[in-house]
């Protein structure tokens, strides 16, 4: 089934997942016929607000994943992807898995990812992730990655982990010559011995470490300041090139 989005003016919006019940909203409710009207058709509710509809895309069923480990926000995803330049041809690893978020986003654009998870339970709930989402270019592996990576020829490796580290060797033989690895730390003790570790390293040349700020902006009318609830911190992400 097509999972579909009603959206107000001021950007609020609904996931519909079952069309054969009217959806209840805090602006009152909305028909269940009104539900399959085609994408783009106005809806009114009974309230007499108004709403558009359309099919749910990617983006709008990944804010939904079910989330169990601390994921890796989209402003940092974006800077994996606009550093490394991955696209549909790239193969690429990520580890752990942790709720899916990066694997799952990953998946959206690029070839093919595999996704390495040590924890059971989490395994589980990104195994649930990707079926929703209905990815079917990803490997997801129930496995440790310190003690290997059975792939070759990647073109990009995301670590996610508590000791990146203890990666890097097992990266030099999986990456292409050229190829990318970027290591994601909440830490800067954890940066700092990644990035150590890697200066020690023949195979690897080290590019930079970068922490992405995001700054909102509240935008009505006159009255435009940067929004009061500031993102906290995230992680800082290392990037490593493969020579
Ligand atoms: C912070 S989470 C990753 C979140 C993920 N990047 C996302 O965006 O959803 C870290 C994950 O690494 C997993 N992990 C820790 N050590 C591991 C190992 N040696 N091999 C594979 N996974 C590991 C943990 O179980 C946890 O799920």
């Amino acid at each position: 089934m097509v999972l579909r989005i009603v959206i107000n003016k001021e950007g609020k919006k609904f996931l519909v997942k079952d069309t054969s019940q009217d959806l209840h909203t805090q602006y009152g409710f909305l028909k269940k016929e009104d539900l399959k009207k085609k994408s783009g058709s106005k809806l009114v509710s009974n309230t007499g607000k108004e709403f558009s509809i359309f099919d749910a895309r990617f983006i709008d069923l990944y804010r939904k994943i079910k989330r169990g480990a601390q994921i890796i926000p989209l402003k940092d995803i974006g800077l994996i992807i606009s550093e490394t330049g991955i696209s549909k041809k790239s193969k690429v690893l990520d580890s752990g898995s942790g709720s899916g978020a990066t694997t799952c986003f990953l998946a959206n654009i690029v070839k093919e990812v595999i996704s390495y998870e040590i924890r059971e339970d989490f395994f589980k709930i990104v195994e649930k992730n990707i079926k929703n989402l209905g990815l079917k270019n990803v490997k997801l592996k129930h496995k440790d990655i310190y003690l290997g990576i059975s792939e070759k020829n990647l073109d990009l490796i995301v670590l996610d982990l508590p000791e990146p580290w203890k990666v890097i060797e097992h990266a030099a033989i999986s990456l292409k010559p050229g190829a990318f690895l970027v290591s994601y730390s909440p830490t800067i003790p954890q940066v700092m011995d990644f990035v150590d570790a890697i200066r020690k390293n023949e195979k690897f040349s080290y590019l930079k470490t970068s922490e992405i700020i995001e700054r909102e902006w509240e935008v009505e009318s006159r009255k435009v300041r940067p929004r009061s609830q500031a993102i906290g911190h995230s992680g800082f992400l290392s990037f490593v090139r493969k020579i």
